[in-house]
């Protein structure tokens, strides 16, 4: 049977016939051929790149990508749920523009092959002084990927900026790095794969522009083949051109993922070549399937032989055991160009699956496929994969492998706090395990695909994801948002979002948008959400695809265009508005109903503020959990943005409507930007976690209901307060029992049991007194757990712990230290300030520090930090290659010093 150029979407065509093998020993694959055109290999491409801010002074290159509107009227400071505007036309002029030579990079996106872009047949008309070969960059400076060059700030204090984090990511940036090929590439296919670039990145190859791409957050591809020379220096030179009012949160700046040097031979997988879908699953056999994209760049047909070994992971990614299946799939002819495509299939018994942690394991496998022509191996190339089924219920939401899976998840931004947008394995599983203790089981990619590493560990640590591509489509959230590149691009973003994570179990629905314009614009909204659900169906029918909605309505047509009803805040009730669950359960009896984003409630942690209003929710406003002049909002967790609601409210809601799936609150971590109620200030409010990742009160609550057999008791606020004595300080408790008694020294203030769709149990007329507060906790009428929080001292020391002793002396591993100021005995002073400053000795560096005040423009990278609210951070990276000690020594005026060490390993 011959191999056939496919498109995906076109009818399903079995194009090559696999053979069906059982389980069988591994196959001994045959050696590379001993010439220049040996498999593939992935070369991480982070060192030595030189990095320098603007353009060339006397630069009079234009270098735009397109016409930009100029902006007339800042929108920085919107609130959140603001109806966006109609999106900036823009004047059209014959300037000199990149566009014609981005454009190409992303044509294997497009579908219709007319729609495809023409390179021009020459370069732009200018030359790029910085992108030639003898541009002396030496006094550049030298930077590490994954960079992050606006984290460093300063802090823009003053001015509308609080929306984007008040840190300047904006304006032309440049790195080169020299690229030096040996001559035994010749013949090669050469390709730089980018994992993300922010935004509006050009890629200049020996002073030729190669492509580009302008959407920050997805991964792309360059070739490099026709502009390099082997056996020789090539220079490589990126710009990105990151806009002012571009984002509604801090997007972060540079090559802030990482890069890769990718070599094959002319024939060849294809960029994400390989999709593995496991059509029927069972615990006894599951079905795997693969499509395998073959690119031939050898100008002529050639003989192609796949073979596929399926072999299954250890927890930490490594091949553990023998082949579990082998399947060789017939010699094809495949066609000069991309895109032809070999299937195959097999069984397998008694699968391990992939399932969310805690109730199931998160299994895998790998695929190994080895591409054979004229005898010799050409490319060798694994996809990570896991076995599991879904199934969707629009009486109780999501099931995987069977087993209900109540959605007890958040949404994050892709900023890592103090280290800023730069990816970080570390600092991203520490969320991880952070949210898993709360019970939190799900995670939503707000609003933009993430760095392909977070689905690593999403795949590995257990975890079921929301992918989401775009927080804007045709209209504008902010005046220089993705709107202005969504007619040209919106094919070629979401169809590489699909392509590079349709393999990842962890995902289990697609989101297409976020709160976008289109839901006030009736049909015209909804035939884009129908484009748009079209091409993820040709790209992966194995997932319901959604788009979160805060206003559309269920009689309007954009709902129509989806498979999962998500509902931002309209589920518990938007401001006074009843919640809006019944309206579209009625509406659309047969699909899944999901609470894509509850609460917004907003806190900053340790931040008590009296009076405490009786109320279970409310919009923060002065007096009501806000505070103007300090920017802070009170940690009683009752306060919400203008259209969110408290945790408990939106508990209440999904309770009283038993049939939604559940919920991603919005938000995990508190973020930079959208600083909402104050946009004063420089990060978000919303965090379960502060920008620091410490917890705030309302960590308990969710552990309470995620984690309801866990003996938690939690009692807030803290009891040292020396100006409250004599007067009215209410005493929360989160716990996961159901009745419980508080005891002020000693004496009973009564035994209160939790009312129905009541989530706290209050007592709102404690009269506060210095000494000791305690709770004892009841659940089915036993004692289930005790708790007490006393009145400190003053502060007399400091205690550093690290969260892991041993790191790997690899650069990129992360011990995070947290200090605490404490009183004499030990125990933390709830209100400490003092100014802690933390020194490094040995083969470790200090890469940034934090206390998670909203307010706090201290940069990052000070060595100093006053501790808020008693807490501090301070996060240690091992120095690359050097083993031993790091000793880190925290210390304050007038407090007891604290030495720590962490080892570093190789
Ligand atoms: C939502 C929006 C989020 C964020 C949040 C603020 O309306 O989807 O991106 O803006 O509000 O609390």
């Amino acid at each position: 049977m011959k191999a056939q150029p496919f498109w995906p979407g076109a009818p399903m065509v079995m194009l090559v016939t696999a053979v069906f093998g059982a389980a069988i020993a591994p196959v001994v694959l045959a050696a590379p051929a001993a010439d220049n055109l040996a498999p593939r290999q992935r070369i991480l491409f982070n060192d030595g790149w030189r990095f320098q801010l603007g353009d060339p002074d006397d630069n009079s290159a234009p270098y735009l990508y397109d016409i930009r509107p100029e902006v007339l009227k800042s929108a920085d400071g919107k609130v959140a749920d603001a109806m966006p505007e109609e999106a900036a036309r823009i004047a059209r002029s014959n300037a000199a523009l990149l566009k014609p030579w981005i454009l190409p990079t992303g044509n294997a996106f497009i579908k219709d092959p007319a729609k495809r872009h023409a390179r021009p047949a020459t370069g732009p008309s200018f030359q790029a002084p910085y992108a030639q070969a003898g541009f002396d960059d030496k006094s550049w400076r030298a930077v590490q990927l994954p960079h992050d060059w606006a984290i460093e700030g300063p802090f823009l204090t003053t001015g509308p900026y609080g929306g984007m984090g008040r840190l300047k990511t904006w304006g032309p940036a440049w790195y080169r790095k020299t690229l030096t090929l040996p001559a035994a590439d010749k013949g090669k296919s050469l390709f730089l794969d980018i994992d993300g670039a922010m935004a509006y990145s050009s890629v200049w190859v020996n002073g030729q522009l190669a492509g580009g791409w302008p959407y920050g957050y997805n991964s792309f591809r360059i070739d490099l083949t026709p502009y390099v020379k082997t056996g020789a220096d090539n220079q490589i030179a990126i710009r990105l051109d990151n806009t002012a009012e571009s984002a509604r949160w801090y997007p972060g700046a540079g090559l802030y993922r990482n890069v890769w040097l990718t070599k094959t031979a002319p024939l060849h997988i294809g960029q994400w070549g390989v999709q593995i879908t496991t059509p029927k699953v069972s615990r006894e056999s599951a079905q795997v399937a693969w499509q395998v994209t073959l690119d031939n760049d050898t100008g002529a047909a050639a003989d192609a032989e796949l073979s596929t070994q399926l072999y299954a992971l250890d927890e930490k990614g490594a091949i553990s055991g023998n082949a579990v299946a082998s399947v060789i799939t017939p010699r094809a002819q495949v066609a000069p160009g991309a895109g032809t495509v070999i299937s195959g299939s097999t069984t397998i018994s008694n699968p391990r699956l992939w399932g969310p942690l805690p109730t199931q394991q998160p299994h895998r496998y790998v695929a190994l496929t080895t591409v054979r022509s004229g005898g010799r191996v050409v490319d060798k190339y694994e996809t990570k994969f896991g076995i599991r089924s879904l199934r969707f219920d629009p009486n109780s939401g999501l099931y995987v492998n069977d087993e209900h899976i109540p959605i007890r998840g958040v949404n994050n931004h892709h900023d890592l706090g103090a280290l800023g947008a730069a990816f970080n394995v570390r600092a991203a599983e520490r969320q991880l395990e952070l949210l898993q203790e709360m019970g939190a089981n799900a995670l939503r990619m707000s609003h933009n695909p993430p760095d392909p590493q977070l689905l690593e560990l999403t795949d590995r640590m257990g975890i079921v994801v929301m992918d989401e591509v775009f927080d804007s489509w045709e209209r504008k959230k902010t005046p220089l948002d993705f709107h202005l590149i969504f007619p040209d691009w919106h094919e070629q973003d979401l169809r590489s979002m699909l392509r590079r994570d349709r393999n990842h179990p962890s995902i289990v629905m697609w989101s297409v948008g976020n709160e976008v314009g289109e839901q006030y614009t009736g049909d015209a909204g909804a035939d884009i959400g129908r484009k748009l659900a079209g091409i993820v169906r040709e790209e992966d029918g194995t997932r319901p695809l959604t788009n979160a909605m805060n206003w559309a309505q269920a009689d309007m047509p954009l709902p129509t265009t989806v498979d999962v009803i998500s509902l931002n805040y309209q589920g518990t009730g938007i401001r006074t508005l009843p919640g809006k669950f019944p309206m579209f359960r009625e509406k659309f009896p047969d699909k899944v109903i999901l609470h894509t984003e509850s609460a917004s409630a907003v806190s900053s942690r340790g931040e008590y503020q009296f009076p405490v209003p009786g109320v279970t929710s409310a919009a923060v406003r002065p007096g009501i959990g806000g505070d103007t002049k300090t920017m802070q909002v009170s940690a009683y967790e009752l306060f919400a943005a203008d259209f969110g609601s408290s945790a408990d409210r939106a508990f209440a809601s999904l309770d009283q409507n038993p049939y939604t799936a559940g919920e991603f609150v919005w938000t995990g971590f508190d973020y930079l930007g959208e600083p909402t109620p104050y946009y004063g200030a420089r990060s978000a409010y919303t965090g379960i976690f502060d920008l620091a990742g410490f917890k705030k009160d309302r960590y308990y609550i969710y552990k309470s209901r995620w984690r309801p057999e866990e003996k938690t008791l939690h009692i807030l606020p803290h009891w040292s307060w020396p100006d409250r004595v004599g007067e009215v300080t209410p005493v929360h408790v989160f716990t996961s029992g159901d009745e419980a008694e508080l005891f002020v020294n000693g004496k009973s203030q009564g035994k209160l049991k939790k009312a129905p769709y009541a989530y706290r149990l209050r007592w709102d007329y404690v009269v506060y007194e210095p000494g000791e507060i305690s709770v004892v906790a009841y659940k089915d009428g036993k004692e289930w757990a005790r708790s007490s929080v006393k009145t400190t001292g003053v502060p007399a020391a400091l205690e550093a712990t690290a969260d892991r002793s041993t790191i790997a002396a690899d650069g990129n591993d992360l011990s995070f230290i947290t200090v605490r100021v404490t009183d004499k005995n030990g125990m933390t002073a709830p209100r400490a300030n003092n100014k802690v400053r933390f020194s490094v000795e040995g083969p470790g560096e200090l890469v940034a520090t934090d206390n998670g005040d909203a307010t706090s423009f201290v940069s990052f990278q000070s060595p100093e930090r006053a501790a808020f609210n008693g807490l501090a951070l301070g996060i240690v990276r091992a120095k690359p290659g050097s083993a031993g000690a790091i000793k880190i020594r925290v210390s304050a005026d007038g407090l007891k010093e604290s030495v720590i060490t962490v080892r570093s390993t190789r």
